[in-house]
């Protein structure tokens, strides 16, 4: 806690206002105690976790000298999140990823300079059970955008190819919209595909575009109050699956979008910025494809996956 002595012997906290040393007592009485609660907690963990909570919030609320309207405040923001969030609206995933605790969970949790491809947010849009495409596939299924060609391989850390490892890509569509977002039930933005023997993968989208992260809610009045943008650099959604191999979910982005400096969800890592080629009308198209009168964007990704940790 940031606090220190004054003239009087009092402490001043991180705002500056004096506290008494009877006052101090007090305060970190009641810490020893809450404590003292979870000392016979039998999982170790659990009681890791709940002690360390304990303190962190403590000090938290000691530091800032927390008024009750604050506290009350709080609980409310967090009633308004709970009360929001449904099937297909998860505000307390958005909170987390706001506040930068999703990224850190995931920098905690992969460890820098494996030799693998980073990992990022997974958000809230990705939903089980997506169609499957063959190779060379298009996963728009009619959304609006620009037509994207994506292509690369899978390999593991020592480089070997990794044969039908399963590649769930979704995105948003032009209009900066999860097909989950549309009232009616239609599946488009989102498949999956598998690798094949060289461990290649190719595929039909939309070229990224940026939207907003949902800030119609708790989340949003945050954003907004803070003088935050909702804004999420333009990306693509990946997870890839592969036996005996960590599951990555991660993204890739768009070289020379102006959000990436400043991504609502912090999820933005350097090695997953790439240089989407644009191509315009009339440039041949890798598969053949007929794409009449249209441009369109190709990028190339090639994914390394870990071993799964034991
Ligand atoms: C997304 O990219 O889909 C997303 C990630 C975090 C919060 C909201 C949306
Ligand atoms: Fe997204």
């Amino acid at each position: 806690m940031n606090n220190k002595a004054n003239d009087r012997g009092n402490t001043t906290t991180g705002t500056s206002l004096p506290v008494s040393d009877r006052q101090r007592q007090v305060e970190e009485e009641l810490v020893r105690t809450v404590l003292a609660s979870f000392q016979g907690t039998p999982d170790p963990r659990l009681k890791e976790l709940m002690q360390t909570l304990v303190r962190h919030l403590h000090a938290f609320i000691r530091e800032v000298r927390l008024t009750e309207v604050e506290w009350q405040h709080a609980i409310h923001f967090l009633t308004s999140a709970g009360h929001i969030t449904t099937d297909r609206r998860q505000e307390f995933v958005l909170l987390s990823d706001v506040l930068g605790a999703s990224m850190q969970t995931i920098n905690v949790n992969h460890g820098a300079a494996t030799g693998a491809t980073e990992a990022t947010v997974v958000g809230p849009f990705f939903v089980d059970g997506s169609p499957e495409i063959p190779i060379g596939g298009d996963l728009a299924a009619g959304a609006p955008g620009q037509p994207c060609w994506v292509e690369g391989t899978v390999t593991d850390t020592d480089g070997n190819p990794v044969p039908g490892a399963r590649l769930e890509v979704w995105e948003a569509d032009e209009e900066g919209l999860y097909d989950v977002q549309y009232d009616d039930d239609h599946t488009a933005g989102r498949a999956h595909l598998f690798t094949d023997d060289h461990g290649g993968y190719a595929f039909w989208c939309l070229t990224p575009t940026p939207y907003p992260i949902p800030h119609d809610g708790p989340v949003g009045l945050l954003l907004e109050a803070t003088g935050r943008s909702p804004m999420r650099a333009s990306h693509l959604h990946f997870m890839a699956t592969a036996p005996g191999l960590r599951t990555l979910v991660t993204h890739i982005f768009v070289e020379g979008d102006e959000l990436l400096a400043t991504d609502a969800v912090f999820g933005v890592r350097e090695s997953l910025v790439l240089r989407f080629e644009r191509h315009p009308a009339g440039t041949p198209i890798p598969d053949g494809r007929d794409l009449p009168g249209q441009s369109w964007s190709g990028v190339r990704f090639d994914f390394v996956l870990a071993p799964r940790p034991r």
